[in-house]
């Protein structure tokens, strides 16, 4: 059966509590059950995990690369600014893995530093707007 790590970055583990008129009700263990449950429908093995370190994201990224596991990654914050996550998340894409970034909200109608991501320059696919369905959007894809 093949793999995908969904990795969440700084601050999603709060969802369900954190700003929910922008990421929604919906809370990170209900996210965890989704991609799991979509996972057995879609016949991957779906393994969830968050982190507010940009090091543990990294160190994640690297073993997905070592073990040849496709990535979805909602890289939050980081999305903005982090060269080291992009440099990792290249590794990823030129590994011939594929990359896709969600974003539960979409960034492009919200304040302008979210305008930019550094990640989606080297990602396979973008998708950003529909809450966790941004999630099992990407996973279908992966598995298709
Ligand atoms: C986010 C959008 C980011 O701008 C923000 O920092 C997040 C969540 C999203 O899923 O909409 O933490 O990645």
């Amino acid at each position: 059966m093949k793999s995908v790590l969904v990795l969440n970055g700084p601050n999603l583990g709060r969802l369900g509590s954190r700003e929910p008129e922008i990421y929604g009700a919906v809370t990170y263990a209900e996210l965890v059950s989704l991609m799991s449950k979509t996972g057995s429908e879609l016949g991957l093995e779906v393994e969830t995990r968050q982190t507010n370190s940009e090091a543990e994201l990294i160190d994640w990224i690297h073993a997905a690369v070592d073990s040849g596991t496709d990535v979805v990654l909602n890289p939050a914050a980081f999305t903005h600014y982090s060269y080291a996550l992009r440099d990792a998340a290249a590794m990823v894409t030129k590994g011939g893995l594929k990359l896709i970034e969600v974003h539960l909200s979409n960034p492009h109608t919200r304040e302008e530093f979210r305008h930019t991501s550094v990640i989606s320059g080297v990602a396979t696919g973008v998708i950003a707007g529909f809450g966790v369905q941004s999630y099992v959007l990407a996973l279908r894809q992966l598995a298709s």
